[in-house]
């Protein structure tokens, strides 16, 4: 067990600063800082440094929308931001910016070397302009309509309506976003980095074991499309760093990004007298980590390692890339209110609860992972309120009052004591490997197993019985070394709830060295609730809370659609008019109707769209004799997938409105109406 103590230097990427932590952003802070956690528990010397992304023409362009200089911008988003991750416990050791001196020394630094090694070169280029603003107009910031399809008010670099991806010279009276004025042409020089000079180091490097396998097979996709040189310089105006000697022309936020990981560390350094170099030399024996989000692997994986190479400074020893958060099996959405800010999270839910969500769904690779609402409410009650903290509270009771809070003198059931520390070593083992989940499962067994043994041992009906306190002392001393171990290994991720146990438990600190020793003739504390239930109200109002960020923020706000007594969730979704004008409303003439044997609720239907029958069940029977429908007009969704039901294939369904009941009224269209019209 007794490692060699490791030198590990640990980053996140940067979150950009014009704009709020989420909770996908979160997945990243949050896997990083148990990993962190977990580093320095075990006894490692381990740095988790992060900052600001803070350069850029977005950021630009935000800071002179709000009236006020890109710095009042980024200083205002850096507090912001570090408010944030320092109540989801995101226990960075520095957190800077990347415009900073630090920053700007060490890109030039990184420039030159690779410059004065013939790594750098100009070319002239043409872009599209703003002639009114005077800029250069990234794709982003051009609209127009789609060359594809048409639609208007698309982005220069791919249709939000098709799909289509193509440059912004295609698109169909292009506008500048920044002025509306209509860009035009115009050449200018720019910086590139010849990243071909690095393929064979590169090739070499990927292959190596500093990356996931899904990632090294995304690589060689990229290799056989060959390496290009990269645009590194941006025109003025432009937020960001004037490449030296090329006044005018500033580093490409992308370029000192990365380099901001250094900065954060040198900030570090020098704040708490590190030797820098011992990390950053090339021969270094320290591990650097990067944490990033598959994203942004491009960056990471080819222009990081050469850039370093390139300027004789040592490569990371491992990239680890996660996939992306949806929520509720979806991309997160304003309109869903599933887009969730760590704020509004903060303000109504404890973040231990999704940090330990977040850990249960991790892995090791670049899946996506889903924050299923209500299954995030069961497991955290379960798993956390009614299966860990439960072991302490049942125990602790009958410890305090009947032995004045002393453990039993030497513990029974010492297999079982030696089986959880066991385990506990390989749940150590699944923490370096990233696997969370695993860990999780394992733990959450373990905690069933502790529960089983206070089931069986029964104190609450020991205590009760004369010469029996031994027992009780025993099982409940048992029952609280189990705890000890299960919260040792998940004060990774929850650390306010691992302190707090501490805490009770009278320990100078948790880890994993220390349990070897179980506690005997130990003196606890008095037992305070370590966590509560999550209620499905407080979930209810972050999504409410959620979709208001949205019309606060959002210009032009979508119609808000209101909540429906129909159905359970307030929340409804939206649909684009595409998705909407999918639908084919047609004018039916129902036939027949007939009732459905054993089937309270429905009627069989059988449907004329104009020469084509359709055989459609509808849950009208409350409304409706059978006999009273047979020639009337409706109107039916013709394109639904055909479904399979109890009582046949149901091909089809009615349009009908009321609150339900007797009251349930199929809509009838004007009587001139003929089967198989379209409804617009
Ligand atoms: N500024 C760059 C990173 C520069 S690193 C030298 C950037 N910023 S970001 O704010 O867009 O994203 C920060 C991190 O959060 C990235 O690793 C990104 O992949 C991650 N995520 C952003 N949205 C995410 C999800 N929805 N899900 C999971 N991770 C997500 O990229
Ligand atoms: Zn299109």
């Amino acid at each position: 067990m007794a490692e060699q103590k490791r030198k590990i230097l640990v980053t996140s990427a940067l979150p950009y600063a014009n704009g709020s932590i989420h909770l996908g952003h979160l997945v990243e802070y949050i896997q990083t800082d148990i990993w962190v956690r977990f580093q320095k528990m075990r006894g490692h010397d381990c740095i988790y440094v992060c900052a600001d992304d803070a350069h850029g023409t977005p950021i630009m362009l935000r800071a002179r929308q709000e009236g006020i200089e890109p710095e009042e911008l980024i200083a205002r988003v850096a507090e912001e931001h570090q408010a944030d991750f320092a109540e989801f416990l995101i226990g960075f050791d520095n957190y800077h910016s990347t415009h900073s001196p630090e920053n700007r020394e060490l890109s030039e630094l990184i420039y030159t070397r690779n410059r004065d090694a013939g790594h750098i070169t100009t070319r002239t280029i043409t872009q599209a302009y703003d002639p009114e603003k005077e800029m250069f107009l990234p794709d982003r910031f051009i609209k127009g309509e789609c060359p594809r399809c048409g639609t208007a008010d698309q982005y220069g670099d791919s249709c939000e309506a098709c799909g289509a991806t193509y440059s912004p010279t295609e698109l169909k009276n292009p506008v500048s976003a920044v002025s509306g004025a209509t860009p035009i042409e115009k050449e200018s020089l720019h910086y590139f980095f010849k990243l071909a000079d690095f393929e064979p180091m590169l090739r070499k490097w990927t292959t190596a074991g500093h990356l996931q396998e899904e990632v090294t097979n995304k690589l060689n996709e990229w290799f056989a499309e060959g390496l290009r040189e990269w645009d590194i310089s941006r025109d003025a105006p432009y937020f960001g760093f004037e490449i030296p000697d090329a006044p005018g022309k500033f580093f490409y936020v992308w370029l000192d990004a990365p380099i901001g990981y250094l900065a954060s560390f040198r900030q570090y350094c020098e704040r708490t007298g590190t030797d820098f170099d011992a990390y950053w030399k090339k021969d270094s024996e320290a591990e650097v980590y990067h944490f990033i989000g598959k994203d942004i692997i491009y960056f990471h994986a080819l222009f990081w390692p050469a850039m370093l190479s390139g300027a004789q400074m040592r490569t990371p020893t491992a990239i680890f890339a996660h996939g992306f958060l949806t929520v509720n099996g979806q991309k997160m959405s304003k309109s869903r209110g599933t887009f969730i800010k760590a704020r509004t999270w903060l303000d109504h839910l404890n973040p231990e609860t999704l940090r330990y969500y977040f850990a249960a769904k991790l892995g090791s690779g670049i899946d996506d992972l889903d924050l299923n609402l209500d299954d995030f409410i069961q497991r955290v009650n379960s798993d956390l309120v009614g299966k860990v903290v439960n072991i302490a509270s049942r125990c602790a009771g009958f410890i305090n009052k009947g032995f004045a809070g002393r453990l039993a003198a030497q513990l029974p059931d010492a297999e079982l004591y030696r089986t959880f520390v066991r385990a506990s070593e390989e749940i150590a083992a699944m923490y370096e490997a990233r696997e969370y989940g695993r860990a999780i499962r394992e733990i959450m067994a373990l905690a069933d197993i502790a529960n089983q043994y206070i089931d069986e041992g029964k104190p609450w009906v020991l205590a009760k019985q004369q010469g029996a306190e031994q027992q009780v002392q025993d099982v409940c001393s048992v029952g609280l070394n189990l705890f000890r171990v299960l919260i040792t290994c998940l004060a990774p991720v929850l650390p306010a709830t691992a302190e707090k146990s501490r805490a009770f438990l009278n320990l100078e600190s948790l880890d994993w060295d220390a349990l070897a020793e179980p506690l005997e003739d130990h003196r606890i504390e008095t037992f305070q609730p370590l966590m509560t239930r999550v209620e499905a109200e407080a979930i209810q109002a972050v999504r409410e809370a959620s979709r208001q960020d949205l019309e606060t923020t959002a210009a032009p706000a979508p119609v808000a659609a209101q909540g429906s007594p129909l159905n359970e969730d307030p929340i409804r979704d939206l649909i684009s008019y595409d998705e909407f004008a999918k639908v084919d409303l047609r004018i039916a003439r129902i036939v027949r109707a007939q009732a459905v044997e054993k089937a309270d609720k429905l009627l069989q239907l059988t449907l004329d769209i104009g020469g084509e029958t359709r055989n459609v069940f509808a849950g009208i029977k409350s409304a409706y004799a059978p006999e009273d429908l047979e020639g009337k007009l409706t109107v039916m969704v013709a394109n639904l997938a055909p479904r399979q039901m109890r009582f046949g294939i149901s091909e089809g369904m009615v349009l009908a409105a009321g609150p339900g009941g007797k009251d349930l009224f199929i809509l009838e269209p004007h009587p001139g109406a003929q089967p198989g019209m379209r409804v617009k």
